[in-house]
C-alpha cells in the first residue's frame, strides 16, 4: 500500500499553526479507510514519521508504540553495531548515563534518580517488591488501578505480611473531581499506612488522578512521623507519560514507574522507574544490576553498598539496541515540545468526548474536564456489548480496544498518530451504531 508523501518532522512542525485542515479532494492511498480524503493538517509531518498502516485508523497508540522514524533509525544503527561486533558495542555503550540523562531531561529530574526497566510492569514490581514492608504495615491503593499494580502489591504483601487496602476514589468516573479523589486518600490513610499506590491515568476509565494533590495529602500525613513510619507515594504514570506537560517535581510523588513504549513512542521493551534521590537506599533489589556499584563490591568481596537507582536497573543482557535507542524517543517529544504534545492530545480527546457526549445512545465514562482526563476516552453504547462495539469499529477499519478490567468499557485514544478527521470518523461510526 502506497504511503502518503513524507514530509520531514521539522517541516511539519514549521507548518504548525499555519495550515488549517486543508484536505485533498482525491481518494487516498488509505483505500477503504472511512474518511474519503487524506488529512493534511499541520500535524501531518509528525504523523508521517510513523510507519503505521494507513489502511486503519489507529486509536490504540497507547497499547504499544509504533516506532517513529528517528527511533527506528537509532535502533537499526545500534543493531548493526551489535551484529558487527557485540563485545565492542557493549564496551562502547556500557555507561547507561546517556540514556538516563535523556530520560532525566525529559522528566525534569536527575539522571541519578532513574532506573532503566523493560516496562511499567517491571518498574512497579521491582518497586513494590523492593519496599521495606513488614507485617502490620498497610498499603493503600485503589480499585481503579491496573492489574500490574494490584498483582505487584499482592506479591509484596504475601512476602512481607503487609496488607493491601483498595478504596474507590469516585463513584462515577465521568463525574470525578480532584478534590473528591485527594479527599478519599486523605480519609483512608491510617497510622499503619506505609505506601499510597496510585495510577496517574486510569486505563479503565480515562480518569486522570490529581497526583500533586494526593502527594500533598501524603506529605501532610508524614508530618511528625518517624522516618521508618513514613508513607511513600508511588505512581503508575504510564498513561500520562508522553501526554502531559509535567515534571517529576510538578507531580510531587516519591516514585514513578512508566513504560516508554506507549505514549513516549520509545523502543518496545523500555521503561523507567524514577524516585527521589534520598529514597533509593530504602529499596531492596530483586535482580542483580550489572554495574560498578553492585558488581564491583561483589568482585572485591565487599558488602553491597546502599541501593541506588542504578542498582535497581535489572542486570543481565537485554535487547540493548532498544534500550540504547531510547534517547531518540525523548528527543522526538522534546523537538515537538511537551506543551504542544499535551495541547494536541487534549484537543483531539476533547473533540472525541464532546462528540460522544452528544449521542443519546452513548454513555461517556471519561470526564470532559481536561484537568481530570488525558488521552483515553472510555464509553459504552446502549444495547451493545463492548466486544460488539470494538468489533463493529474494526469492521469499519477503526482500531479501538476493550479495557482489560472487570468492567470493560470501549476505549479510543486519539494521539499524535491521529488527525481531527480520524476523530470525526470514529464519531461517525459510533453514531451509526444507534
Ligand atoms: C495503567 C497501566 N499500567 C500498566 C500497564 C502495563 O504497561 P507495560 O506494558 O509497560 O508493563 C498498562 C497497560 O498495558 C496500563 O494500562
Amino acid at each position: 500500500m502506497t504511503k502518503l508523501p513524507r514530509r520531514s518532522l521539522l517541516e511539519g512542525l514549521l507548518a504548525l499553526g499555519a495550515a488549517g485542515c486543508a484536505a485533498s479532494a482525491t481518494a487516498t492511498a488509505a483505500g477503504d479507510r472511512p474518511q474519503a480524503r487524506p488529512p493534511t493538517d499541520a500535524w501531518q509531518g509528525v504523523r508521517d514519521e510513523f510507519d503505521v498502516s494507513p489502511a486503519w485508523i489507529h486509536m490504540t497508540g497507547f497499547l504499544l508504540a509504533s516506532h517513529p522514524r528517528p527511533v527506528r533509525e537509532a535502533i537499526e544503527a545500534l543493531r548493526r553495531e551489535l551484529d558487527d561486533n557485540p563485545a565492542h558495542a557493549l564496551e562502547a555503550h556500557e555507561d547507561p548515563a546517556p540514556v538516563r540523562e535523556a530520560a532525566a531531561a525529559y522528566m525534569g529530574a536527575g539522571a541519578e534518580e532513574i532506573a532503566l526497566t523493560g516496562s511499567t510492569t517491571m518498574g512497579l514490581a521491582s518497586l513494590y517488591l523492593g519496599l521495606p514492608l513488614r507485617a502490620g504495615d498497610e498499603v493503600l491503593t485503589t480499585v481503579h488501578d491496573h492489574y500490574a499494580t494490584h498483582e505487584s502489591l499482592r506479591f509484596a504483601a504475601e512476602r512481607t505480611g503487609a496488607t493491601v487496602r483498595k478504596i474507590a476514589l469516585y463513584e462515577r468516573s465521568s463525574a470525578a473531581t480532584a478534590t473528591e479523589m485527594a479527599g478519599a486518600i486523605e480519609a483512608a490513610i491510617t497510622p499503619a499506612t506505609r505506601v499510597v499506590a496510585i495510577t496517574w491515568v486510569h486505563s479503565g476509565s480515562g480518569v486522570r488522578t490529581p497526583v500533586r494533590a494526593i502527594a500533598e495529602v501524603v506529605a501532610r500525613a508524614n508530618q511528625g512521623r518517624a522516618p521508618g513510619d513514613r508513607v511513600v507515594c508511588c505512581v503508575d504514570g504510564v498513561h500520562g507519560f508522553g501526554v502531559e506537560d509535567a515534571t517529576m517535581a510538578d507531580l510531587g510523588c516519591d516514585f514513578f514507574a512508566a513504560g516508554c513504549h506507549k505514549w513516549i513512542f520509545g523502543p518496545r521493551g523500555t521503561g523507567v522507574l524514577w524516585g527521589r534521590a534520598e529514597l533509593w537506599p530504602m529499596l531492596r533489589p530483586s535482580i542483580p544490576h550489572f554495574g560498578q556499584e553492585g558488581y564491583g563490591a561483589w568482585l572485591r568481596g565487599q558488602p553491597a553498598p546502599p541501593t541506588t537507582a542504578n542498582m535497581m536497573t535489572p542486570g543481565g543482557f537485554h535487547a540493548f539496541e532498544h534500550r540504547w535507542a531510547l534517547p531518540a524517543a525523548f528527543a522526538f517529544h522534546r523537538r515537538i515540545g511537551k506543551a504542544r504534545v499535551a495541547a494536541r492530545i487534549h484537543a483531539l480527546n476533547r473533540q472525541c468526548k464532546e462528540g460522544l457526549q452528544a449521542m443519546r445512545h452513548v454513555t461517556l465514562h471519561t470526564p470532559i474536564d481536561d484537568a481530570i482526563s488525558a488521552g483515553l476516552v472510555c464509553f459504552e453504547v446502549a444495547g451493545m456489548s463492548t466486544a460488539a462495539v470494538v468489533g463493529r469499529l474494526r469492521e469499519r477499519k477503526i482500531i479501538a480496544s476493550a479495557a482489560p478490567y472487570a468492567t470493560r468499557y470501549a476505549r479510543v485514544a486519539p494521539s499524535l498518530l491521529n488527525s481531527e478527521a480520524d476523530v470525526e470518523a470514529v464519531l461517525r461510526e459510533v453514531r451509526a451504531l444507534a
